[in-house]
């Protein structure tokens, strides 16, 4: 029997490691899982010929069949609740599996400004709903500054489910949530798009260079199915804000831009 000070013990070793979040209910040592089973040593033998050994496709091609399938699910949608039914049914981000809820998007469809961040957090996954953490608490105080409310704008991010331990998307589940994403910038036709930190900007406007770059001015985002672009931005992310208070001025800027096209 395990005493209670030694668990309170395991717990603050954890805690002290960065560990903030359970991802199953039983535990699971993963160590024992890398571990290869030995293989007997055997001879060449030369009228074997070995099969290929391509059970599984490799990950690229793997993942651009989930990329593809993602493709064809959102381009079904024709609206707004159908493309939440069809990422509810979609099977193909591993994200997933660790998340609590999904974290579609939150506000009116007829917003005319849409700002995509990077991945739900802890709160975030909570509630199926961005931004009601203190990243969105900082958000709807910056939006406040500038006369929009919450209500004014389509919230949404790059995934859709919480990445384990806040850890930033790998680009394979970017792309893999990507055509989702585009459908309901479709879907909507914003007037103003705003991506909210790197891997945003990243995966809607193909943009790699860091925020500090970007941001201030002043993108077209294009797709075949949009009549006319879109006018985008890129700002800081409210965690990047949080974190690094002294880029609140270039946000400000930022704001004040947006406003100006706004005409707010
Ligand atoms: N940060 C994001 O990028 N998205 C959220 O939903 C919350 C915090």
């Amino acid at each position: 029997m395990i005493e209670i000070n030694s668990v309170l013990e395991i717990l603050r070793w954890h805690v002290g490691i960065g560990v903030d979040e359970a991802i199953g209910d039983a535990p699971v040592d993963r160590f024992s899982l890398l571990e290869a089973p030995a293989l007997p040593i055997q001879a060449p033998n030369p009228t074997v010929t070995r099969r290929p050994a391509v059970a599984t496709p490799p990950p690229s091609q793997a993942s651009d069949e989930l990329v593809k399938a993602a493709r064809a699910l959102a381009a079904g949608a024709s609206d707004v609740d159908a493309l939440r039914s069809a990422l509810m049914s979609f099977e193909g981000c591993g994200l997933r599996k660790t998340a609590t809820n999904l974290v579609f998007f939150d506000g009116a469809p007829s917003a005319k400004m849409m700002m995509i961040g990077g991945a739900p957090g802890a709160q975030e996954d909570r509630q199926g709903k961005p931004f009601v953490g203190p990243s969105g608490a900082l958000l709807d105080k910056m939006l406040a500054s500038i006369g929009v409310q919450r209500n004014d704008v389509l919230l949404s991010n790059t995934v859709f489910w919480r990445p384990p331990g806040n850890r930033t998307p790998t680009e394979q589940e970017a792309a893999i949530c990507l055509p989702f994403i585009q459908r309901l910038i479709e879907l909507v036709q914003p007037e103003i798009l705003i991506t909210l930190g790197g891997p945003a900007s990243k995966a809607l406007l193909g943009e790699s260079q860091g925020v500090g770059r970007l941001r201030g001015r002043w993108f077209s985002y294009k797709s075949a199915v949009l009549e006319n672009p879109i006018d985008a931005t890129v700002m800081f992310s409210p965690e990047s804000l949080l974190k690094t208070p002294n880029q609140k001025r270039a946000a400000w800027q930022d704001l004040l831009m947006i406003r100006e096209k706004l005409n707010v």
